[in-house]
């Protein structure tokens, strides 16, 4: 059936877009199209509301719409709409990354821009080698992740990444010397944590492990997420981050914390490393930047390593690196004024508030059936499914349509339902949420 979708398109209209991660030819077959959106709602093309529970993809996190947001895009765009930042320079450039220090862990003050998450990541992991190298360590060019790491798709994100259906199409086209660290996820001693779990710290000292088969003189950084999200909701137990910063700094190893969706107040600090109390070296965001309104990322840089760079003669470009749109003016205009509004409104730290009756709400989902673990922290909610026998994910799939049919949109990774609401949800909204999660898990066999 040819159905018309808009005015303009309708179903046979749908082949020439090629779907980022999306089953294209099912997407297509039955389409979920989404035509506006307004403070925590989505509107789908046939009108009908769609609370949105993972705000976006973990990036609008002061909600759609914003208003502040537009008319500094739309001012921008009037006033200069492109500047190469490349041996030029624009004001807002400066002034962005002048805020963004100020709200940064410790020493972090040195901002580098770049257009997404991935872009951020291979940004992070290029300066890592390439500031070992203006030390006169250039040995030092392995990358340690971690299992179920989620570091985006470029080659170095992919490289350093753990999730397997991110790799396995691209054989061996990946970075060499990339060893990974065993992810932090262990349902049979830590399911139904309230925060962070209890049991795992020692996961950590698998590092000392890698060191010694690697030997520390060959590594360059250490990757993970505070929290990973894409990978389906992992938290790190009490302690581990810590005793993986002791472990680096033992060895000269940098610790570079993937922030894109941890960052600007999702875990109710501006970042997760300033809620868990440990600083990196290097720190790579996105999404909630600009509020998702527009493209952009930012590599965080400690002072320490932007001054290592800044050696040999003057007139000498110190890191061969950049993109077009790196710092594009209209991004900065777009992630100045996303600042304002989470200044105005209290948004960075807003999650720590409503943390309690988050926790609450979500871990309500406890005892249904098929609930095998639910996990949270900050604004971030998850609920663990069990498979079903030889259909792996179909089941938490089926939880996501179902819940989108009845007017909600969760996200599903594998067994995983994610929850991560923009961070201007109010209680009545956290209990549609979870009530509709909690009577379509009922339903579903
Ligand atoms: C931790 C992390 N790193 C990197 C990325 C990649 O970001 P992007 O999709 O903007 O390239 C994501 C995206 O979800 C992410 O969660």
């Amino acid at each position: 059936m040819n159905a018309q979708l808009t005015p303009a398109l309708s179903n046979g209209d749908l082949d020439a877009f090629w779907m980022p991660f999306t089953a294209n030819r099912q997407f297509k077959a039955n389409p979920r199209l989404l035509t506006r959106a307004e403070g925590m709602h989505y509107w789908t093309t046939d009108g009908r509301e769609v609370l949105d529970g993972v705000a976006g993809l973990w990036c609008v996190n002061a909600g759609h719409g914003r208003r502040e947001i537009t008319e500094a895009v739309t001012k921008q765009l009037s006033v200069m709409d492109y500047a190469p930042a490349f041996q030029m320079g624009h004001p807002i450039a400066f002034e962005l990354a002048n805020r963004l220090a100020k709200i940064a862990p410790p020493g972090l003050d040195r901002i580098f821009f770049t257009n997404s998450g991935s872009e951020s990541v291979d940004t992070a992991l290029k300066i890592a080698v390439a500031y070992h190298r203006a030390r006169g360590a250039g040995q030092r060019t392995r990358f340690i992740g971690r299992e179920r790491g989620y570091h985006g798709v470029g080659f170095g994100g992919m490289s350093v990444g753990g999730m397997v259906n991110n790799r396995k199409y691209f054989g061996s086209s990946m970075l060499q010397g990339v060893d990974h660290l065993s992810h932090t996820l262990d349902i049979e001693h830590n399911a139904y944590s309230r925060g962070l779990p209890q049991w795992g710290a020692h996961l950590a000292n698998e590092l000392e492990r890698l060191i010694a088969l690697h030997d520390a003189s060959t590594i360059a950084a250490v990757i993970v997420e505070p929290i990973s999200g894409s990978a389906g909701v992992i938290l790190p137990p009490i302690g581990y981050l810590k005793r993986l910063r002791e472990i680096c700094d033992k060895h000269d190893i940098l610790l570079i914390f993937d922030e894109v969706i941890t960052g600007f107040g999702r875990i109710g600090k501006p970042f997760a490393s300033q809620a868990f109390d440990v600083t990196p070296d290097l720190m790579t965001t996105a999404k909630g930047l600009t509020n998702g309104a527009l493209p952009m990322g930012a590599v965080f840089a400690h002072r320490r390593i932007y001054d290592a760079f800044m050696q040999g003669p003057e007139g000498a470009i110190e890191l061969f690196h950049g993109y077009t749109y790196s710092a594009h003016p209209v991004s900065c205009a777009a992630a100045l004024a996303t600042l304002d509004v989470y200044a105005k409104e209290g948004l960075l730290t807003r999650a720590a508030t409503l943390a309690p009756e988050w926790e609450n709400a979500v871990h309500s989902l406890r005892g249904l059936p098929h609930v095998i673990d639910v996990r949270n922290y900050g604004l971030i909610g998850a609920v663990e499914l069990e498979p079903r026998a030889g259909k792996p994910g179909t089941r938490a799939f089926e939880v996501f349509l179902k819940c989108f049919e009845r007017g909600v949109m969760v996200r599903q990774t594998g067994e995983t339902i994610a929850m991560s609401p923009p961070l201007i949800i109010e209680s009545k909204q956290i209990e549609r949420l979870v009530e509709t999660l909690a009577s379509v898990i009922r339903e579903i066999s």
